[in-house]
């Protein structure tokens, strides 16, 4: 038997992120081939909405079915447990990605050669550095004319504000790809298209000066020569720990599609990235090697099937063991719950468990018990930090538009979003509801399961609105002063906390200049936030 400590030292859980077609798909696959998970390419079904004009409930439920399939992907490599958390692409369901951020403990970020950095990849980026959560970048479509790699690399520091560290380096691109030369190895692996098996195909060299570079490499060695030694000149020796505290990205080259350098990327993976870490509490930092279970919940899937309520709540454990039919406590509701199928997702079916250790993420059947950012514990009381809501960017009033069905309604808009589909705000007047998104397909799947599931009615008229900010103050009687002042203005979250609601940016800003004493926050989490707007920049 091992002990916990041991387990927890062979897990690491991970999420892939991209800005859409960056490849995350194709990488994903390759990886699950590497560790046997599946044996054949094209078995990971791609996990996104089409781009056409024809997105539309049909797809909407497509993309639920498949994501439920694919929410996490066990595998095992060289004796490692490997949790990939998998993150909707489409930019609507962006919140679901920056929520299921929060239950990882590091990310592979893909990078497209040809589009460089891209506007999905910067907000994701935001997201991780709120928690510095450490950062691999894979850059992909070698195999085409792409940007020039210091170009890149320049784009990539840039835009995401991290500094990089390549670890292998490109030799020629498009048509002329030849491989990559490995900076720590100091060999190269040449390039071969097409290739769908996992052997190796390497060329080791001890010095670049050797001849059978240019034997091998033509015109290219004298290239990659130069090339390195500017890397080398320009770029501090990689050190592991600036990659754990989130200050420096290693990065990889690569083809996702020809399978070619992802070897590199997942070899590093496991011998750098973090198992498990210690998460902050409101009450106390919880680590891992604890005896007593603790986790949360990042994620609720509702059931497919309209007739039935049930859903899966996803649990990432943070300490201890999880084990079924044991009695935990829910601490948001004050009671104690056991689970009697929890199941995980070990090659890519579902396997009811018995025990379950930090870093492993267990599903749970749920009739309406919980809610996103929900903490279980072993009887402690204390909630999870670091699962906050994110400041909505589209803004609809519910209008209900059939008036018996309004209990269903309320029920409805309820449970949809403690899934966390949308946020719901309620004015201060406790009649006009204002559902928050980041997508205009979320009002879709809204309206469609409101009526498919609950049987209600709803339209949504567009608000005015531009921004959503939490707001908070050390003076009560200055936030009072302020609800008031912009009563028209203020609803409240489901936690009952204060939202301010801006017409313009102008408005909020001249707001902001106007109430020093009031605190505006762009997600809901304050003491954590790095987003106030007063004195730092906006995270999202
Ligand atoms: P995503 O999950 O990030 O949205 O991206 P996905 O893996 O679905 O890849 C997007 C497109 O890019 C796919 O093509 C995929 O085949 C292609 N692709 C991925 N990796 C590489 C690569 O290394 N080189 C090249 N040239 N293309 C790559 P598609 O035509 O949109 O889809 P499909 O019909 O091929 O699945």
């Amino acid at each position: 038997m091992m002990s916990i400590k041991q387990e927890i030292q062979k897990r690491r859980t991970f999420a892939i992120i991209s800005h859409p077609d960056a490849g995350k798909t194709t990488l994903t696959e390759k990886l699950l081939l590497f560790g046997g998970a599946i044996q054949t390419a094209g078995a990971v079904k791609s996990n996104k909405i089409r781009k056409s004009a024809t997105s539309d409930f049909m797809d909407i439920e497509r993309q639920r079915g498949i994501s439920v399939a694919t929410s996490v992907m066990t595998f095992e490599y060289k004796n490692m447990f490997i949790n990939i958390l998998d993150t909707p692409g489409h930019k609507d369901f962006a919140e679901d990605t920056y929520r299921t951020l929060t239950a990882v403990d590091s990310v592979i970020l893909v990078v497209d050669s040809v589009k460089g950095v891209e506007e999905q990849t910067e907000k994701l980026m935001n997201v991780c550095r709120m928690r510095n959560t450490p950062v691999i970048i894979f850059i992909n479509k070698l195999d085409r004319e792409g940007m020039r790699p210091f170009e890149l690399m320049d784009e990539l520091e840039r835009k995401l504000d991290i500094k990089v560290r390549p670890l292998t380096w490109p030799i020629g691109m498009g048509k002329g790809f030849k491989g990559v030369y490995n900076l720590y190895e100091k060999n190269i692996y040449l390039f071969k298209s097409g290739k769908t098996t996992i052997e190796d195909d390497r060329l080791l060299v001890d010095d670049l000066s050797d001849t059978v570079l240019d034997d091998k490499l033509a015109g290219d060695a004298e290239r990659l020569r130069e090339e390195v030694e500017l890397v080398e000149g320009v770029y501090e020796p990689f050190d592991t720990n600036d990659y754990l505290s989130g200050s420096v990205a290693p990065v990889f080259f690569g083809s996702a599609l020809n399978n070619f350098g992802v070897r590199e990327l997942l070899e590093t993976f496991i011998s750098i990235a973090p198992p498990p870490k210690e998460r902050e509490t409101d009450q106390r930092q919880v680590k891992p090697v604890e005896e007593k279970f603790s986790g949360f919940i990042f994620k609720i899937h509702a059931n497919l099937d309209p007739r039935h309520r049930d859903r899966i709540a996803f649990l990432r454990v943070c300490s201890g063991k999880f084990e079924r039919d044991k009695y935990f406590h829910h601490v948001r509701l004050g009671k104690n719950l056991r689970f009697n199928n929890p199941y995980n997702f070990m090659a890519r079916s579902k396997n009811i468990i018995d025990e379950a250790f930090p870093g492993d993420v267990v599903g749970l059947y749920d009739r309406s018990n919980f809610k996103i950012g929900d903490t279980l514990t072993e009887g402690e009381t204390f909630t999870f930090r670091g699962i906050p809501s994110f400041s909505p960017e589209i803004f609809r009033e519910l209008v209900n538009i059939d008036p018996m069905k309004s209990k269903q309604l309320d029920k409805g808009i309820e449970q949809l979003t403690d899934e966390g589909v949308a946020q719901l705000f309620v004015h201060q007047d406790g009649r006009r509801k204002i559902v928050g998104t980041v997508g205009e397909l979320q009002f879709d799947v809204i309206q469609y399961r409101l009526e498919h599931e609950y049987g209600a009615s709803c339209r949504f008229q567009p608000m005015n609105y531009a921004k959503a900010c939490w707001i908070t103050s050390d003076d009560p009687g200055k936030l009072d002063g302020f609800m008031r002042a912009k009563s028209r203005h203020i609803y409240y979250d489901k936690d009952e906390n204060p939202v301010f609601f801006a017409e313009s940016q102008w408005l909020l800003n001249s707001a902001i200049e106007n109430h020093p004493d009031v605190e505006f926050h762009f997600t809901s989490e304050f003491k954590t936030d790095t987003s106030i707007v007063n004195n730092g920049r906006e995270a999202i």
